[in-house]
């Protein structure tokens, strides 16, 4: 069967038809900027070479591509060999004469709109469930301390005063994790801050944590200008996401920090006209399946000894600085984005 390439060409979907050795025949225009190469390229490649991952395993691509029904497999992550990386619907139909005929539909735009709004929404969530707990944890708290103070004053014996210290000690302990499950309150201390100077800093203290096992490279876009923000907690929000990835990377492999200016964006329903794009990849195992849904919550941790509060302070902090954070990740590639705005004059 001849595919009419002529209006082929023109899908918004990307086409691609294999022959009965499963190799690519041919490959509409939306398949060639899917994958990133050319129709040339393409032609003879078997579907595993046109890509550098793709989220589903061998034996169930195999039979689906030898199934004699359509068969569709549903957001898989995909990532080129150019390095973009898609949401993608999969739809796999036989042909006549043993071709097969497969439809890759980029989901992209819908689903990280959807993401976007799942990660406010647990975000928010988060934030309200924190803040009544603290405040119902802090009040009793102080109480309890303020009496073990006055009680500490009234006693002659020292043997006794030991126990009121300890709970003095271990209700400050407490009001300490509250705060921190809290995160850094606002408003901040805005100024003039270059975004550079923060990766060099927190990367520097997390190349030292590693004792230099890490290797770091850098790719920043120079044209980046000082902007309005808290540099001290934007160093914070840095650190923990890089800390996180150099534990994942078990102190060996590349941390890759990323600087580009992205242009407009709408964030949380806020248009900015230029927003900058900071990302941070390690080459890491991915992020386990498990918690991928609750990443930012606070104390999801899949660490013996972690807190889970990095992520969820991160994510504060970006909230704050009225940006966003994505992540993409698959093994051997972790990809955190912080998007900015660009501020220059404090509008609060
Ligand atoms: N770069 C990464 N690679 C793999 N997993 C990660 C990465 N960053 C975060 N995670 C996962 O997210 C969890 C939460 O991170 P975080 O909030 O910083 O808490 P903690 O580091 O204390 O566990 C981690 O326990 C880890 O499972
Ligand atoms: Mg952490």
């Amino acid at each position: 069967m001849e595919l009419s390439a002529p209006i082929v060409d023109h899908l918004a979907t990307a086409v691609l038809m294999l022959d009965p050795s499963r190799q690519v025949a041919y490959a509409n225009s939306a398949a060639e900027q899917l994958f990133g190469l050319g129709q040339r390229r393409m032609r003879g490649c078997t579907l595993s070479e046109l890509y550098q991952h793709l989220s589903v395993d061998a034996h169930t691509l195999n039979s689906a591509l030898g199934s004699n029904q359509l068969q569709t497999l549903y957001a898989l992550a995909l990532a080129t060999h150019d390095g973009q990386h898609h949401t993608i619907d999969l739809s796999i139909s036989p042909l006549p004469q043993q071709q097969i005929l497969i439809e890759a539909r980029a989901i992209d735009q819908q689903q990280r709109i959807s993401e976007e709004l799942q990660q406010y929404a647990q975000h928010h969530a988060a934030q309200l469930l924190v803040r009544g707990l603290a405040h119902e944890i802090k009040n009793p708290l102080g109480g309890l301390r303020g009496a073990a103070q006055l009680l500490q004053m009234e006693l002659q014996d020292n043997e006794l005063t030991e126990f009121t210290q300890i709970i003095i000690e271990q209700a400050d302990r407490l009001r300490n994790l509250v705060d921190r499950l809290l995160g850094p309150q606002y408003p901040g201390q805005w100024q003039l801050g270059n975004v550079h100077r923060l990766l060099e800093s927190s990367s520097q203290l997390c190349q030292l944590e590693s004792h230099g096992q890490i290797e770091i490279e850098r790719d920043y876009d120079p044209s980046i200008p000082d902007f309005l923000m808290d540099p001290a907690q934007l160093e914070q929000a840095l650190l923990n996401i890089m800390r996180n990835g150099c534990q994942a990377m078990q102190q060996q492999g590349t941390l890759r920090l990323r600087s580009r200016s992205h242009g407009a964006m709408t964030i949380a329903g806020t248009r900015h006209r230029q927003v900058v794009a900071l990302s941070i990849r390690d080459s890491g195992p991915g992020i386990a399946r498990e918690i991928r849904d609750t990443l930012f919550y606070p104390m999801v941790t899949d660490k013996a000894d972690g807190s889970g509060l990095g992520l969820s302070i991160a994510q504060n902090i970006v909230s704050q600085h009225q940006g966003r954070i994505d992540v993409d990740s698959w093994p051997g590639h972790t990809e955190f984005t912080l998007y900015l705005p660009l501020r220059f004059k404090e509008s609060l």
